[in-house]
């Protein structure tokens, strides 16, 4: 008998792990989950998640008239565009939804630390929503992103939706051991020395298969509250190898920008971080704009 009731044990546990799903490990519920509006099937289409923090409205407005912008001047290319946040008692969050119908918001508490939940929400709503979708861009508010770099880039690449793709700057990085390090691991929470490639920040690209992959490893992967790092943790898992961007373009910060360092024209830069304000990401889109190349 009681070995009987030993064995029932070991598998009603074996179920249990080999039934976990993404929606087991983050079980959180969506509060406003966009449509995907499908486009013109001879286009390829590509989603843009960006993750947002739910009081930068200014913010997200400027991204939906720039970079973000579903009828910018790409051809060929669909474009949908929606704003990943979680919980928060702002209730302009409502109508915000209500008039742009891209805000895709979960029920999570949105905190620095709860971005690798965040990730994986719109992870999830992706893989629900976007069926037709043939590549994902995951981002943030502070970022700019030269969206036809990218595209054109897919394009010459000769890229399908089928190819296995986990795309962006990355690097191999140890840990961060030392107290006061702002993104401080303990050996508990990750106990190996190095971490797997990742693609750094908020500029990742998925194929459709790409994304699949992406969501087995999540339903797998050791958790860590990076979520970068979560992302090459998951595809480690499943062993979805990421690509190095920098051979066409490479990580870049507004400052750079701005003080004239980084030639964006010379340098065929697709993504910079650091543009946190509306007041600098506006202009700065009409001078590339000017310059032909947006
Ligand atoms: C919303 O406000 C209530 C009351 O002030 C508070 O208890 C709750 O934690 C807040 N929720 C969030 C997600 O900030
Ligand atoms: C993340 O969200 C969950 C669910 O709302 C909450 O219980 C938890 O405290 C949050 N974690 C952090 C680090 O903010
Ligand atoms: C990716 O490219 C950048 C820039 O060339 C380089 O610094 C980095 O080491 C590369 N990453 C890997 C893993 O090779």
């Amino acid at each position: 008998m009681l070995l009987k009731l030993i064995i029932l044990m070991i598998l009603l546990f074996a179920k249990e792990v080999s039934a976990r799903s993404i929606e087991d490990r983050f079980p959180y519920k969506f509060i406003y989950k966009p449509e995907f509006k499908k486009g013109d099937v001879n286009s390829i289409t590509i989603t843009l998640i960006v993750k947002s923090a739910v009081p930068n409205f200014r913010l997200r407005n400027a991204i939906r008239d720039t970079w973000g912008n579903e009828n910018q001047n790409i051809p060929n290319t669909n474009i949908r565009t929606v704003f990943n946040v979680g919980l928060s008692n702002a209730t302009k969050l409502a109508m915000e939804s209500y008039v742009f119908e891209d805000i895709l918001q979960s029920d999570f508490q949105d905190s620095y630390w709860n971005l690798t939940a965040k990730t994986v929400m719109g992870i999830r709503w992706a893989m629900e929503m976007c069926k037709s979708s043939d590549f994902f861009l995951l981002s943030d508010d502070d970022y700019l992103i030269l969206l036809k770099r990218i595209v054109d880039y897919l394009r010459r690449s000769g890229f399908h939706k089928n190819d296995p793709l986990y795309i962006g700057y990355f690097t191999s990085r140890r840990p961060q051991r030392e107290r006061g390090q702002k993104w401080k691991v303990s050996y508990e929470e990750y106990p190996r020395s190095l971490y797997p490639p990742f693609v750094v920040g908020g500029a990742v690209v998925l194929s459709r298969k790409g994304l699949e992959a992406m969501s087995q490893g999540i339903a797998k992967a050791q958790y860590i509250r990076l979520e970068d790092v979560f992302l090459g943790l998951a595809a480690e898992t499943v062993g979805l190898k990421p690509i190095n961007l920098s051979t066409v373009s490479r990580y870049c910060i507004k400052n750079q920008l701005f003080s004239g360092k980084v030639d964006i024209l010379k340098e065929k830069i697709m993504v910079s971080h650091g543009f946190n304000k509306a007041s600098d990401l506006e202009p700065y889109w009409e001078k590339l704009k000017s310059q032909g190349i947006v």
